[in-house]
């Protein structure tokens, strides 16, 4: 088994985000994982290093408890600021809860159309999620890095273009069915044309439109892909399984894996506690690996401090592109078992081979 292991970790890909920051073909970067394992230290941290290799970067919040502002030390709102320090780094918080209002226009219009997508639930979240990237869409930025809010809610977020769909797919169907009458009731209330059915209906095909190149969009892997953030923990690794079969059902690409706050063995540590929490991240961190092979894993160190302020995020960017250098294994009594294991495995198999090669020569 720890054969295997030792093997497999040989060919791994390359454990950095370097991937991502070449792939020159990418435009949104989500990044996600459970609450507080780093999220938008992560993606703080990805917008500064993609804002060196892009003409211009924007970083968005999406989690109602926004924490950007906190990261950078600067405020934000929900349109796009210059980052301090920076001439193609923008940031804004957006809150995909709130109804935008610019969604509709005229208020007849407004009133029929949330009428009608009242009958469907998270249609509203899920419109003025679309309008924002809609809006983005325009800016023409060269990348945009999404910080999401924990899990449950990043996946909703992502059905959205689908609940959409189906939503206004539901409701063309109703005007079909009631249009000639909705017709006949504007005219008879007086509604200009301008608000009238085909209006609606104008409008209707036009959201329809911005979803359909939203949904294709993210489920092209050469535009979009999903960074999983995470802590060498039970409930993590399996929060980061959950997350990425979620990710393979709704056809989003994810092939990176940050875990964070790794303790690392560089000094040798006399408190009990800390030693065992390292055997403990160690146990989790082989999972991570074993299921994770195909995976670019970036491990990053768990600091003494916060990181917050540009300053820091700086200074902890080149943990995100330069792979990790496991400390020399110290001898504790599980290290050497599994060196011992290894051992005889590979020597097992030394002997095998030399057997084979022994008896191909005797039959020449
Ligand atoms: N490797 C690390 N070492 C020390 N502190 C860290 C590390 N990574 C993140 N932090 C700190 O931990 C706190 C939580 O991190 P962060 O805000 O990035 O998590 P989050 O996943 O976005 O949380 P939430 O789910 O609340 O949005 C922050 O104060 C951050 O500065
Ligand atoms: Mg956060």
């Amino acid at each position: 088994m720890s054969f295997k292991i030792m093997a497999a970790e040989s060919e791994l890909p390359e454990g950095t985000v370097q991937n991502i920051l070449e792939q020159e073909s990418l435009k949104w970067v989500f990044v996600g994982g459970k609450g507080g394992v780093g999220k938008t230290t992560c993606s703080s941290i990805l917008s500064i290093l993609f804002s060196k290799v892009r003409s211009s970067v924007l970083i968005i919040s999406t989690d109602p408890a926004h924490n950007l502002s906190d990261a950078f030390q600067q405020r934000f709102t929900k349109t796009p600021t210059l980052v301090n320090g920076f001439s193609n780094l923008y940031a804004m918080e957006v809150d995909p809860t709130v109804e935008n209002e610019e969604v509709g226009g005229a208020e007849g219009m407004d009133s029929l159309v949330s009428e009608l997508a009242n009958a469907i639930p998270g249609i509203d979240e899920a419109m003025s999620f679309a309008e924002m990237l809609k809006l983005v869409q325009t800016m023409d930025y060269s990348v945009i890095v999404f910080d999401t809010a924990p899990t449950g809610h990043t996946l909703r977020l992502l059905q959205f273009p689908s609940t959409l769909e189906k939503g206004l797919a539901k409701i063309m169907s109703l005007k079909s069915k009631f249009g000639g009458m909705i017709s006949q009731m504007t005219r008879l209330f007086g509604v200009d044309d301008e608000f009238g059915e085909d209006a609606i209906l104008g409008k209707l095909e036009g959201m329809k439109d911005v979803i359909e190149q939203v949904n294709r969009q993210f489920k092209d892997p050469d535009l979009t892909t999903f960074v999983c953030v995470c802590i060498p923990e039970f409930l993590s690794l399996y929060e980061t399984e959950r997350l990425v079969q979620e990710l393979a059902k709704f056809e989003i690409d994810t092939h990176n894996i940050i875990i964070n706050q790794v303790l690392y063995d560089e000094e040798d540590v006399e408190s009990k506690l800390l030693k065992s929490r390292m055997r403990m991240q160690q146990k989790y961190l082989d999972q991570f690996y074993m299921l994770y092979d195909d995976f670019h894993i970036t491990k990053l160190p768990l600091l003494p401090q916060e990181v917050t302020g540009v300053d820091a995020l700086e200074l902890f960017s080149s943990q995100f592109v330069k792979p990790y250098q496991p400390a020399k294994s110290r001898d504790s009594v599980e290290d050497l078992e599994r060196r011992i294991s290894t051992l005889r495995l590979q020597l097992k198999d030394a002997e095998a081979e030399l057997e084979k090669l022994r008896k191909g020569k005797q039959k020449i």
